[in-house]
């Protein structure tokens, strides 16, 4: 079946290492080495596809850049083993994280890095990096950033955390560290925040002492040593003094706002002002639960909606900052345009990467809708050119296909869409290494057009017409190209009635079967009420090989506009599962929509 379009919501017509516990706040148990920096690489780093920028002149420029070697800009290296947990934890002073983080690690196994703990140790050891910190902690401050940076990406760069996941306690505390850890691509699956009320904060400091043989946090009111041999061995930390506490406390506040912006979509606030184990119990069913949705999601199975699987699936897809906004403002920006040029780019690319042959761009966004009157051919024109340019750098011959006239006699003419796209493509800027006539050609759909060193093919909007069915000359020219990719960039091949003006029912199955044998690799629409094309109400995503993201666009009092992350499909969902997302109606559940969700879902 060539697959239908989505009437819901309306298209715009559409180790080894153990972690370092309390332990090593002390030097005779703690070994240095073990905290040394690593000089290991992220592999979290990829290499990214080269956007070469072009400006619009009728949206064709020569101001094409050619940076990127044949070898580089391809090869998609996201190697993170995304199905482990990744987990943050932060609050206030004495909120209790250290406490939480000893059950989070025995019940889930996550590496614990937490820089405190990372710090106290190298002050234990006195290194350098620990004689640096000590003013800094002793004092109820933080810690210079680069210090503290450094020893995170070492720590969290170690075979145990990828394999393990990871537990990152007490990082990101200032704008500085969220930036870098963001320009690294590490992202949390979830963002835990302890809240606790400031008396409760201090009290809690003044009374918090450390075991320096087992590592055990204890409270002398709280959680009071087990027996006497214990509160004799007990120490205080040299900066829980409650002027220290307050500093502490102040400068937690300051950040606070910072960080919790980055992470707002995968944050959790739990009330840390309770018993410890009420509180664990409630960390645990979260990170349980994104546990789970990680595995489903490995499986392509549906996930609970849970956003943090949503940031993860995303994330962990090179470069995708999420969705852009002021999707409806005509022209888009340049970097709008190079936004989704480079969406597209990746997509295609790890399908092609993964062996995929016969794949199908589907990208809807007001200027490449061609049944929106904004429509630009000169936007088609530029992502092809992006995607074909990319494939030649990477050294592959690639041929981009238009098609040409189609019927006969009277008949004779080409889809309105295309018109002249034939002469754009020959007069555009290929830039100045001479791809065109090399790497890159220009043909027509059909098998006339393959040629025996073509290694690729690039078809633009391939489309039925009143009276003419493009999927003959398609059929050819796939069965000509065999097991070299083939990509349909925004086809549109569903069945249209014959010249005669009777339904064509000859071959129809044929067709639609052939239609739906493309597989998409990039799907991207935006979701309006029927018959609008304002307000945006959302947007579906999918960039190969992950799944079908629903995002719902919300309106900030700031007057900006974000898109909130709803649900992720397997396949694409249809108008029901839309809706119920909308509503957040648990899926499997056949209540009827109702309120004005039902009104849309009645009208689509
Ligand atoms: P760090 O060790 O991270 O200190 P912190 O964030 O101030 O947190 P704490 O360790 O004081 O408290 P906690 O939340 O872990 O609470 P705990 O479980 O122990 O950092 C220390 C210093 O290092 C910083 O000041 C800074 O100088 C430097 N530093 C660290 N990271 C840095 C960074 N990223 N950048 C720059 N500098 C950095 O519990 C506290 C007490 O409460 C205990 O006695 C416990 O028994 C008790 N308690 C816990 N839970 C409960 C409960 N539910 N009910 C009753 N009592 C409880």
């Amino acid at each position: 079946m060539v697959p239908t379009s989505l009437p819901p919501l309306r298209s715009s017509n559409v180790s080894s290492t153990p972690s370092l516990s309390p332990l090593s706040s002390f030097s005779m148990y703690t070994s240095s080495s073990s905290l040394s920096s690593s000089s290991s690489s992220f592999c979290f780093l990829s290499s990214k596809p080269s956007y070469r920028p072009c400006s619009l002149r009728v949206n064709i420029n020569k101001t094409h850049l050619r940076t990127s070697s044949k070898s580089k800009g391809l090869k998609v290296n996201c190697s993170v083993k995304s199905e482990q947990l990744k987990v943050m934890i932060s609050g206030a002073p004495a909120s209790g994280k250290g406490t939480q983080c000893e059950l989070i690690v025995q019940k889930f196994g996550l590496v614990h890095i937490s820089t405190g703990d990372l710090l106290r140790a190298e002050v234990s050891s006195g290194t350098e990096i620990g004689n640096k910190a000590k003013e800094y902690m002793n004092a109820g401050r933080l810690v210079p950033d680069e210090i503290v940076t450094a020893m995170v990406k070492a720590r969290l760069s170690r075979e145990d955390a990828k394999e393990k996941g990871w537990l990152l306690d007490g990082y990101s505390r200032s704008a500085t560290q969220v930036q870098s850890l963001e320009e690294l691509k590490i992202r949390p699956d979830i963002y835990v925040v302890l809240d606790v009320p400031d008396e409760t904060l201090i009290d809690r400091c003044i009374g918090r002492r450390l075991d320096p043989v087992t590592g055990k946090i204890y409270h002398l009111k709280n959680f009071p040593p087990e027996t006497e041999e214990i509160r004799e061995r007990l120490v205080t930390r040299p900066d829980d003094s409650e002027e220290k506490v307050k500093l502490r406390l102040e400068i937690y506040k300051q950040n606070a706002e910072t960080i919790l912006s980055t992470y707002s979509n995968i944050m959790k606030k739990i009330d840390g002002n309770r018993p410890k184990d009420e509180i664990f119990a409630e960390i645990e069913s979260l990170l349980s639960e994104v546990q789970k949705d990680k595995e489903k999601l490995k499986l392509g199975k549906p996930t609970s909606g849970n956003d943090s699987l949503l940031n993860q699936s995303s994330s962990s897809q090179d470069n995708w900052r999420g969705i852009p906004t002021r999707l409806n403002n005509i022209p888009h920006s340049r970097e709008i345009r190079k936004y989704f040029y480079n969406d597209v780019l990746q997509a295609t690319q790890r399908a092609i990467n993964d062996g995929r042959t016969r794949l199908k761009v589907e990208i809807n966004i007001p200027e490449l809708n061609p049944e929106m009157d904004v429509y630009r051919i000169g936007t088609l024109m530029e992502l092809v050119r992006v995607v074909a340019l990319s494939f030649a750098d990477d050294g592959k011959r690639v041929k981009v296909c238009v098609q040409g006239s189609m019927g006969e006699g009277a008949l004779v003419g080409m889809p309105l869409q295309l018109a002249g796209t034939r002469a754009i493509l020959e007069f555009m800027d290929w830039g100045d290494y001479g791809a065109i006539g090399t790497f890159i050609k220009i043909g027509s759909i059909g098998a006339k057009d393959v040629d025996e060193q073509d290694d690729m093919f690039i078809l633009v909007a391939p489309q039925n017409a009143v009276g003419n069915c493009i999927i003959d000359d398609l059929r050819v020219m796939t069965d000509a190209a065999g097991k070299r990719p083939v990509i349909l960039i925004n086809p549109r091949l569903k069945d249209l009635p014959g010249s005669s003006g009777i339904m064509q029912t000859m071959g129809r199955d044929k067709r639609l079967e052939y239609a739906a044998s493309f597989e998409s690799c990039y799907f991207f629409r935006l979701l309006y009420y029927a018959g609008t094309q304002y307000p945006i109400m959302g947007a579906i995503r999918m960039s190969y090989p992950y799944p079908y993201e629903l995002y719902k666009r919300v309106d900030e009092p700031s007057g900006k506009e974000k898109y909130v992350a709803l649900s992720t499909f397997p396949k694409r969902p249809n108008p029901d599962e839309i809706n119920d997302a909308f509503i957040g109606k648990p899926r499997n559940q056949t209540k009827k929509a109702s309120g004005i969700w039902g009104f849309l879902s009645s009208i689509f």
